[in-house]
Formats: structure tokens, sequence, C-alpha cells
């Protein structure tokens, strides 16, 4: 993994440098209160890890990285919105967000729903100026729409928080698993290959390592709500233990072994292309994480 550090460490800078850059533009607008809100919870850290998955796939198709900027950072200002709601006191109830506050422990819960708005709709203006030929620009708006809304991430938080009252069957809990967590990593990879003007087969190459990814890394991040540490992690832990998870179903042992599986499925995925060991690498990564 550290073979690769400087690579995902560049993504990383140039996604934050993306974001300031936008709304430094911004600087003179009254409603400087908001962007404070939105700031926070973006520029706070958090493992980058959907930028990655798209300026990756960006370059594992052929493209140039940095074409993929406005697609990576669309995608991780959806996922910045969808914490900062996830954490709501009507949501998650959670007080601790990648090493701080939540947002609306800090900027009051009408802001922080604001922000969390203002991310979700600002996120098609950044990724409308993505220099995409054909129609990979309109592909990339009904990916990220479709990831994002009833069908993906908000479907799955619905299915997550309705089924609190009951133990749900492991087909049920993959149903919640794919939307919630899966649909935004698939975006990610998804605009990703676009971005790099993917073939059809590196197309759905990307759309299998997603897959895959995505139920291995929530099955972890629901394991490290039992066995992480709010230090380690930069959220509370314990606070989940009433979801319906893969954890609460099988135990942690069997957890283990999903995880693996679903990574092995994601990492059969990458050997359409030639040059994916750094991706390799990170996926493996991910099943031990502790962040
Ligand atoms: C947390 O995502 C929420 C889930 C979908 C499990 P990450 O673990 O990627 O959070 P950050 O972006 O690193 O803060
Ligand atoms: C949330 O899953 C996934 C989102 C859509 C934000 P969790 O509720 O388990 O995420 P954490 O553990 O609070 O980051
Ligand atoms: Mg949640
Ligand atoms: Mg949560
Ligand atoms: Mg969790």
């Amino acid at each position: 993994m550290t073979a690769y550090k400087e690579r995902f460490d560049a993504y990383r800078d140039h996604v934050e440098k993306f974001y300031k850059d936008w709304y430094a533009r911004f600087s003179d607008e009254p409603q400087n209160k908001l962007f404070d809100s939105m700031s926070y919870s973006f520029l706070a850290g958090g493992k980058r890890l959907r930028p990655i998955f798209a300026y990756e796939f960006c370059r594992m198709c052929g493209g140039d990285w940095q074409k993929a900027a406005p697609f990576a950072a669309a995608v991780e200002m959806v996922h910045t919105y969808s914490l900062i709601h996830d954490d709501l006191p009507c949501m998650d109830n959670d007080d601790f967000r990648r090493g701080r506050l939540t947002n609306h422990k800090v900027y009051g819960e009408a802001l922080a729903t604001l922000a969390g708005d203002a991310l979700l709709t600002d996120a098609f203006a950044v990724l409308s100026t993505a220099e995409i030929p054909g129609k990979g620009m309109a592909d990339a708006v009904g990916i990220l729409s479709e990831c994002a809304g009833s069908l993906g991430m908000v479907g799955g938080q619905v299915l997550d928080i309705m089924s609190e009252e009951r133990i749900l069957t492991e087909q049920e809990v993959l149903d919640i698993q794919s939307r919630k967590t899966g649909a935004l990593i698939r975006a990610a990879c998804a605009l990703g290959a676009i971005a790099g003007n993917a073939s059809d087969e590196q197309f759905d190459a990307a759309c299998q390592f997603a897959a895959g990814l995505g139920l291995a890394f929530q099955i972890r991040d629901d394991m490290l709500d039992v066995i992480g540490t709010q230090e380690e992690m930069g959220k509370g832990v314990g606070t989940d233990a009433a979801k319906n998870t893969f954890v609460r179903l099988y135990g942690l042992e069997r957890c283990e072994e999903l995880v693996q599986k679903y990574t092995d499925y994601a990492l059969q995925a990458l050997e359409v292309f030639p040059d994916h060991d750094a991706m390799a690498c990170l996926a493996k990564s991910l099943t031990s994480r502790r962040v």
C-alpha cells in the first residue's frame, strides 16, 4: 500500500483543492455561514475513497486522471451530504464524525440540513464542468442521480431506518447495504470509467468492482462499530447496535469471511485492467482497516 501512497495522496490533495477553488469564487456571498458549515464537514478529512476510485478508474481506463476531478469532487460532495444527514438526531443521532463534532452539533439542525442540501445540489453544478465528450456527461448525470436518490443511497437509508424493529434476512441486509453504501461507490467507479472514456468491458468491470467492494466496505464498517475505537475512526462506535447488520446476523468471525469473499469478487473484476496493482492493494488493505 505504501508503494501507492504518493499517488493516492495526490488524488486527495487534488479533490480538496478543486473544492476550495470552487467555493473561493463565492467568498462575497452573504450566506457565508452556509459555506462554513459545508466546508466544516467536507474539509474535515475523511479517507476520500470515492474520489480515489474516480481518479484511479479514469487512469486505469487510459484517461488523464486530472480530468476526473469534477466527478471525484461531485461524488465526495454527495457522500459528505449523506454523512451530515445520517448523523442528524432524526437519523442516527451521532455526535462525532471525521474526528470532530457532527455538523448539527456545531451549526444546529437547520443549517446542517441545508448544508447537506447545498452539497447535494452543488455537486451537479460541479459535475457539469467536466470535459467529457459525447454522451458521457448525460450518462454521468444519470448515474450519479440514480445512485444518490430513491433507487440508491436515499432508498437504502430509508430501508435501514425502517427496519430497526425486526431481524432481517441476509437478502434484506444485502438490499440495504448495496443501496445505502454500495450505490455511491458504484457512482464513483462508474464516473471515473466515463472520465477515462472506458470501453463497455472496462465500464462493466468498474461496476463489478464497486458491487463487491461496496458490500465488503459496509460489512467492515459494521464490524468497526463493534471492534473499532472512536479515536481511530473519528466517529462514535457502538452506536448502531440496534441496526440490522451482518454482524448482528452472523457475528464477527463470519463477517470477516464475508469481507474477504466480497473483496475477492471485486479483485476479480480488476483483471480487465493491465495496470491495476494500486487499486488491488487498496481494496485488500480495506479488509483490515481500522479507520
Ligand atoms: C462512512 O463512509 C459511511 C459509510 C458509507 C459506511 P467512509 O468510511 O468512507 O467515511 P469517510 O469519508 O472516510 O469519512
Ligand atoms: C451510512 O451507514 C451510510 C450512509 C449513507 C451515510 P452508517 O450509518 O453505518 O454510517 P456511519 O457508521 O454513521 O458512518
Ligand atoms: Mg446510518
Ligand atoms: Mg451512521
Ligand atoms: Mg456505520
